[in-house]
């Protein structure tokens, strides 16, 4: 015994594969010899006595896996977090541990019982105490990150493993002395490779091959320059003798049966307690949320953002409403490798409704713009949600929100303006980074927000159920019914395929009757309604027998040619040459169209914008003041209206593509619905709703 290390194991009195709770027991269930692995221990505890203390714990009846301590809890100085197990197997552990805990006068934390950890098996502490790597993905769940953080007052970087032979972080990762560390990646996300690589450099990582780690040379005990494992091919010897540790190998096949080795039979109790965190050059930033952050999993969301985006937390306080009304706060210190990733980071954090602490609380930076429509590289871009900036000393609220602008701020009065790049003029000033600013949503909202997720989700697995289309419909024919007779304003965004699949006429009455006050698409919606309307044809397809027309492929080019002649879509109607449609009703009822050109464009129309600087200012001046967006069956359009749209807004997305309807609920918008199905059926049944509503004389409030 040469230091004051200690470890503490238990013997395998009544060890054996009683169950299968990972990959490594099946098949193996009582095929284990408790001869042979009292043999194998002892020798491995042989090695460490040899170099530290070793502590016991009396082995109990029952609980076959005791023998692996390293799940018995963490241990941080004279701190310990309990493990929960998440398996039901493995529970009755926890008591045995606890009390010898105790009884060493250890402070011990226990987690919540629905929130496993599993102990030093899945948390490592670095091996010059900085931080501690923490997984999960398996047995440890991600949020007791957060309590291990805040009560070992420690930075905890979280590692996601992704191999189910890989279960436990301490089956594949292993610290070693002077900052070298002994891993497999491939058994980790590549957010979580990208996180090692940014802690430690290149030539103190030891990655290892699979021939290695499924002999669990990860799984080693490590006391100064001394690598303690069940067995390691003589490239990996080679690799750590050059980085000056000596490998001791020790059989422990028994013990691998249970998917465990060297470092699972033992935990190490005397864990370096660094008085200062070390400096490490990383970057904080302290913010705090408010709300219903445990029942909306908004919280959650904000770990899981910080840690996707490549930083890491510490919850410094968490405190819990009372009552299920009443609202929680958490102050959370985030950390991040960079200033790039910490921006990144911060920028997500302030959508869902983070704000800086009031004593950290800065005025935004503003940078003058010296070259016209050409903002500096750190700006900030704008969301669509309800945004405020402090300018000295003062929250003020931003004008014309929109997405992917920058905020333009004139101090005199002061005034905060969202502008888009290309409208910045030199003088400007324009805010940088994402001091001083915060997002001004309701507690509900975000709430909402993170909810949208889940939601969307369902939706890109192509399973709106017909009920679910049904009830979208229902509630759609509502807000229009009851927006009609509000004075509201429904502006409707859609594509040719409306045309295609019998959808023009249903569109056609929609504005007849009222319910829509401005239409936005692009050159072909109108080439082919117009082409129905005076050949009836849709593409060269005769939209009543939907059977191919003879020189039909000309078809879409003849109505092109007519609205020429006329010299617009208004003179074609004045003249009598248009005399149906969804373009026609459009004139007769004055109601608004923008046609935004593409490259795709045949003729075009004479009203089709081709320059599209003025066809967004168009589209722009028409949703402003909208209630409803119907957006059906255009993704150009579609995403190009939902970028310029301010929360608020409520939108129902039609695609039958789910892809394109999660596409706009990743801007994240709190009012978008979105139907995965055929828009001329969703046409058909919403006209049908509408009239069902009509016919019961319903009054709509
Ligand atoms: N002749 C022309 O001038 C011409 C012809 C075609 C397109 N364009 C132009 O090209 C641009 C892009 O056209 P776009 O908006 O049609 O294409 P787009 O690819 O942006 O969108 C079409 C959308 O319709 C969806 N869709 C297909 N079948 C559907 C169905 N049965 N029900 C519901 N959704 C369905 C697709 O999933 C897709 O998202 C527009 O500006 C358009 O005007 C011009």
């Amino acid at each position: 015994m040469t230091s004051s290390i200690r470890f503490l194991m238990c013997a395998p009195h009544h060890y054996e594969v009683d169950y299968v709770i990972n990959p490594w027991m099946e098949g193996n269930i009582h095929r284990s010899s408790l001869e042979t692995a009292q043999e194998q221990w002892q020798n491995l505890y042989q090695i460490i006595a040899d170099r530290a203390d070793v502590d016991l714990v009396k082995p109990q009846q029952g609980w076959p896996d005791m023998v692996f301590t390293a799940n018995a809890g963490l241990i941080l100085g004279n701190q310990v977090v309990l493990s929960r197990f998440l398996h039901p197997e493995r529970q009755g552990e926890e008591p045995f541990f606890k009390e010898w805990f105790e009884a060493q006068g250890h402070q011990v934390f226990t987690l919540p019982p629905e929130l496993p950890f599993e102990g030093a098996g899945d948390a490592l502490l670095d091996r010059e105490g900085r931080w501690l790597w923490a997984g999960y993905g398996f047995r440890t769940e991600l949020d007791s990150h957060g309590l291990v953080a805040e009560w070992l007052n420690i930075e905890v970087l979280s590692l996601h493993l992704m191999d189910e032979r890989f279960y436990h972080l301490d089956t594949c990762f292993c610290p070693l002395t002077n900052g070298y560390l002994l891993y497999y990646p491939p058994a980790f996300d590549a957010y979580s490779n990208r996180l090692i690589e940014l802690r430690v450099p290149p030539e103190k990582r030891i990655a290892i091959e699979e021939a290695d780690a499924i002999n669990f040379a990860c799984n080693s005990v490590n006391i100064d320059s001394l690598v303690i494992m069940n067995k390691a091919s003589d490239e990996l010897k080679a690799r750590l003798a050059e980085a000056g540790f000596e490998v001791v190998e020790t059989p422990l096949t028994e013990f691998l049966k249970a998917g465990g080795a060297a470092k699972c039979l033992t935990l190490r109790v005397t864990e370096p307690l660094h008085p200062e965190p070390a400096k490490t050059g990383l970057l904080s930033r302290t913010v705090t949320m408010t709300g219903h952050l445990l029942d909306s999993g908004l919280v959650s969301r904000a770990l899981d953002l910080v840690m996707e985006g490549g930083g890491s937390f510490q919850v410094l306080n968490f405190d819990l409403g009372e009552q299920r009304q009443s609202t929680s706060s958490a102050d959370i210190r985030v950390s991040a490798p960079s200033q790039e990733i910490m921006d990144e980071i911060m920028a997500q954090l302030i959508d869902l409704g983070a704000v800086a602490l009031p004593a950290e609380q800065q005025d935004a930076h503003l940078v003058t713009i010296t070259q016209a429509g050409v903002a500096p590289d750190d700006f900030y871009s704008s969301t669509i949600y309800p945004t405020e900036v402090r300018v000295r000393g003062e929250w003020v609220r931003v004008q014309g929100q929109r997405m992917d602008g920058v905020i333009v701020v004139s101090e005199s009065e002061p005034v905060a303006t969202c502008k888009l790049l290309r409208d910045l003029a030199v003088g400007d000033q324009v805010i940088v980074g994402y001091d001083g600013i915060r997002s001004v949503r309701s507690t509900k909202d975000r709430s909402r927000a993170a909810a949208a997720t889940e939601e969307f989700s369902f939706m890109g697995s192509g399973v709106s159920s017909e009920r679910r289309v049904e009830l979208i419909v229902e509630q759609v024919a509502w807000d229009l019914r009851r927006l009609r007779d509000q004075g509201g304003k429904v502006a409707v965004v859609a594509g040719p395929v409306v045309i295609h699949t019998g959808g023009g006429d249903h569109l056609s009455r929609l504005i007849r009757e009222g319910y829509v006050q401005a239409l936005l698409g692009g050159n072909a919606i109108a080439v082919h309604d117009i082409e129905q309307a005076m050949l009836g044809t849709s593409l060269g397809v005769d939209m009543k027998q939907g059977t191919s027309v003879r020189g039909g492929h000309r078809h879409h080019l003849r109505a092109i040619n007519s609205i020429r002649r006329c010299g617009s879509i208004a003179n074609a109607v004045d003249q009598g040459v248009l005399t149906r449609g969804v373009l026609y009703e459009c004139v007769k009822n004055d109601v608004p169209f923008s046609l935004a050109g593409s490259i795709r464009d045949d003729g075009p129309l004479p009203d089709t914008k081709m320059d599209l600087l003025e066809a967004q200012a168009d589209y722009a001046r028409l949703i402003e003041g909208c209630d409803l967006i119907l957006m059906l069956s255009t993704m150009l359009h579609a995403i190009g209206v939902g970028n310029m749209t301010p929360a608020g807004v409520k939108m129902v997305c039609v695609d039958i593509n789910p892809a394109v309807v999660t596409k706009l609920a990743d801007r994240g918008s709190l009012e978008s619905t979105g139907v995965v199905t055929d828009v001329g059926l969703f046409l058909s049944l919403l006209v049908k709703q509408l009239d069902r509503l009509t016919q019961r004389h319903v009054v709509v409030q």
